[in-house]
C-alpha cells in the first residue's frame, strides 16, 4: 500500500517561551523533530513532506534528502497545517501517516503496527490512542458504544470528560482522498479559535465512515510543550537507549548518569563510566572502558582502548589505545593502535601510527607521527604562523625531548632526537641530535654573594 507521513512542525510552541521554534529543541542530541523525521523515514514513504512556519530553515538541518517543506504562513491550527501540505499529494491515492514535530518518542515499529491496523480494518482513518495516568493537557477520546465519537481537547472538557484517561496521542493514518476533502470543512469552533485537525473525527463518524483507535505505548507518545516536558523527553529518551546497550551485552554502571544517543553503537563487553556523553554517529568497539567524564561525539574507539576524563571529537581512535585523563582529541585526528595520548595533550588533524606516545602537556596540530614515536611533556607543534598552518613530520622512533618547540613546516628524521627545551626550526636529519639553546652557566656562591 502507498503511504505518505506529513509532519506538522509549523507551531510557536507558546509554552515554551522561546524564540527558537519548539520543534528545534534538542531531545537527546537532536531537534526533536528529527527523532519524528528519523523514525518514519524507516517506514520508506513514497513521499514525506514536514509542515513548518516562515523563516524557521533550521529544521531543515538535520532532516535528508526527499522532503517537501509545506509552510504554514499564520499557525491557526493543526487542520490548517495539515492542510498546507495538500499540494504535495495531489492525486496521491493511499495512507496519510500524520505525525506531530514534537512528540520525539514515537519509535518507527509502534508507527508500522498503526499502519498495518489501519490497512486490516480498512478504515477511513486510524487514531493513534494511549492511556496516561495523568491524562492533563491531552485531547480525550470519547466514545459511543465502544467506538470512538470524537476528540476534545483538554481546554473544551467538561469535568467529566476530563477524568477520560484515554487520550488522542497526536498520531493518524488517513485515507487520503477522504482526508483532504474532510479538512476544508473544519471550523474553528472552540476555546482556543483554531483549526483542529482532530475534529475530523466526529466529521466522519457523523457520515458512518468507520473510524478506528489503535493503543500504542504509554511511553511513546510524549507531546512535549512546555521546558519540564523537555527534559522529561530527553530523560526517557536516554534511559531506553541505554536500556537497549545494558541488554544487548554493554555495562553502564551508573545509568542515571549517563547519555548515550540513538545513533551511537557500542561493542560487547565495554563498560561505560559515569558523566559520559556518547554522542552522535560514535562507534565504539568491544572491551573499552569509556569514562568517567567523558565526551564523544561522531568518533571510532577501537576494541580494547580506554578513554579517562576526556573529550574527543570527529576522531578515529585504533585498539588498545590509553586517552586521557584530561585530553582533547579534535577533529580529522587518527591515532593507530596502542596510542597514548596523556593528560592535558591536544591533538588536532593529525595522524599517530601504533605504539607511539605523547603522554603529557602537549599541542600536536596538523601533525604525522610515524611508529614508536616518544613526544616529551610540553612539546608543542608551532603550526600556525598567524596566516597559514603548516605541517610537522616526526619520523619512525624519534624521540623528542620535552619542552620542544616544532616550529613547522619541519621534519624530525627516523630514530633522531631533540634536546629538552629546543626551538627546531631546521628538519633533523635521520639518527642525529637537535639541540637549540645557549649553553648553561654556573655562577659560583651567587647566593652567598646576595
Ligand atoms: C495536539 C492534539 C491533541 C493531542 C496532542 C498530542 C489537536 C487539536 N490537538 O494538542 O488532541 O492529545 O496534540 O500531543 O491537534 N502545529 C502546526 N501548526 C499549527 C498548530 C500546530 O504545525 O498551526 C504543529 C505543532 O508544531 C506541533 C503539532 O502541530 O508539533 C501539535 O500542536 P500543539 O499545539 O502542540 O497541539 P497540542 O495542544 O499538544
Ligand atoms: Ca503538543
Amino acid at each position: 500500500m502507498n503511504l505518505a507521513v506529513v509532519i506538522l512542525a509549523a507551531g510557536q510552541g507558546t509554552r515554551m517561551k522561546s524564540k527558537i521554534p519548539k520543534v528545534n529543541h534538542p531531545v537527546a542530541g537532536k531537534p526533536m523533530v528529527c527523532h519524528v523525521y528519523d523514525e518514519a523515514a524507516r517506514l520508506k514513504p513514497a513521499g514525506l513532506t514536514v509542515v513548518i512556519s516562515p523563516g524557521s530553515d533550521a529544521v531543515k538541518e538535520c532532516l535528508r534528502d526527499n522532503v517537501n517543506y509545506a509552510i504554514q504562513k499564520e499557525q491557526l491550527g493543526t487542520a490548517h497545517a495539515l492542510q498546507t501540505a495538500e499540494p504535495f499529494l495531489k492525486g496521491f491515492k493511499g495512507n496519510v501517516l500524520v505525525l506531530y514535530g514534537d512528540t520525539p518518542l514515537i519509535e518507527a515499529d509502534t508507527l508500522g503496527e498503526l499502519i498495518d491496523f489501519h490497512e486490516k480494518t480498512e478504515a477511513v482513518a486510524t487514531i493513534a490512542t494511549a492511556i496516561l495516568e495523568d491524562p492533563t493537557g491531552y485531547g480525550r477520546i470519547i466514545r459511543s458504544n465502544q467506538q470512538i465519537a470524537k476528540i476534545v481537547e483538554e481546554k473544551d472538557t467538561d469535568p467529566e470528560q476530563k477524568k477520560i484517561k484515554e487520550i488522542n496521542s497526536g498520531m493518524y493514518c488517513f485515507k487520503a482522498e477522504v482526508l483532504f476533502e474532510k479538512l476544508k470543512q473544519v471550523q474553528p469552533h472552540n476555546k482556543q479559535v483554531e483549526y483542529y485537525l482532530t475534529d475530523v473525527v466526529s466529521m466522519l463518524v457523523a457520515r458512518d465512515a468507520l473510524v478506528e483507535t489503535f493503543e500504542v505505548p504509554a511511553d511513546e507518545i510524549l507531546g512535549v510543550n512546555s521546558r519540564q516536558e523537555l527534559a522529561q523527553a530527553n530523560l526517557l529518551i536516554y534511559q531506553r537507549t541505554i536500556a537497549k546497550w545494558m541488554d544487548n551485552s554493554v555495562t553502564v554502571v551508573d545509568p542515571l548518569n549517563t547519555y548515550i544517543e540513538k545513533d551511537v553503537q557500542i561493542g560487547q563487553d565495554t563498560v561505560i563510566q559515569p558523566q559520559t556523553m556518547l554522542k552522535s554517529n560514535t562507534v565504539i568497539g568491544k572491551n573499552c572502558n569509556i569514562g568517567p567524564g567523558s565526551i564523544i561525539k561522531d568518533s571510532k574507539i577501537g576494541n580494547g582502548s580506554q578513554v579517562f576524563l576526556s573529550v574527543i571529537d570527529r576522531a578515529t581512535v585504533g585498539a588498545d589505545c590509553n586517552i586521557g585523563p584530561y585530553s582533547h582529541l579534535r577533529p580529522d585526528t587518527v591515532l593507530k593502535d596502542r596510542v597514548k595520548v596523556g593528560s592535558f595533550s591536544e591533538v588536532k588533524n593529525s595522524r599517530i601510527a601504533a605504539g607511539s606516545r605523547v603522554p603529557h602537556l602537549s599541542y600536536i596540530g596538523d601533525t604525522d607521527i610515524e611508529e614508536q614515536v616518544n613526544v616529551g611533556a610540553g612539546t608543542i607543534t608551532c603550526n600556525y604562523d598567524g596566516d597559514r598552518k603548516h605541517k610537522t613530520i616526526i619520523k619512525k622512533g624519534a624521540f623528542i625531548g620535552s619542552d620542544t618547540m616544532l616550529v613547522a613546516p619541519v621534519t624530525v628524521g627516523e630514530n633522531a632526537f631533540t634536546g629538552a627545551g629546543s626551538v627546531i626550526t631546521k628538519d633533523v636529519p635521520n639518527d642525529a641530535l637537535a639541540i637549540e639553546r645557549s649553553e648553561q652557566k654556573n655562577i659560583k656562591d651567587y647566593s652567598k654573594k646576595k
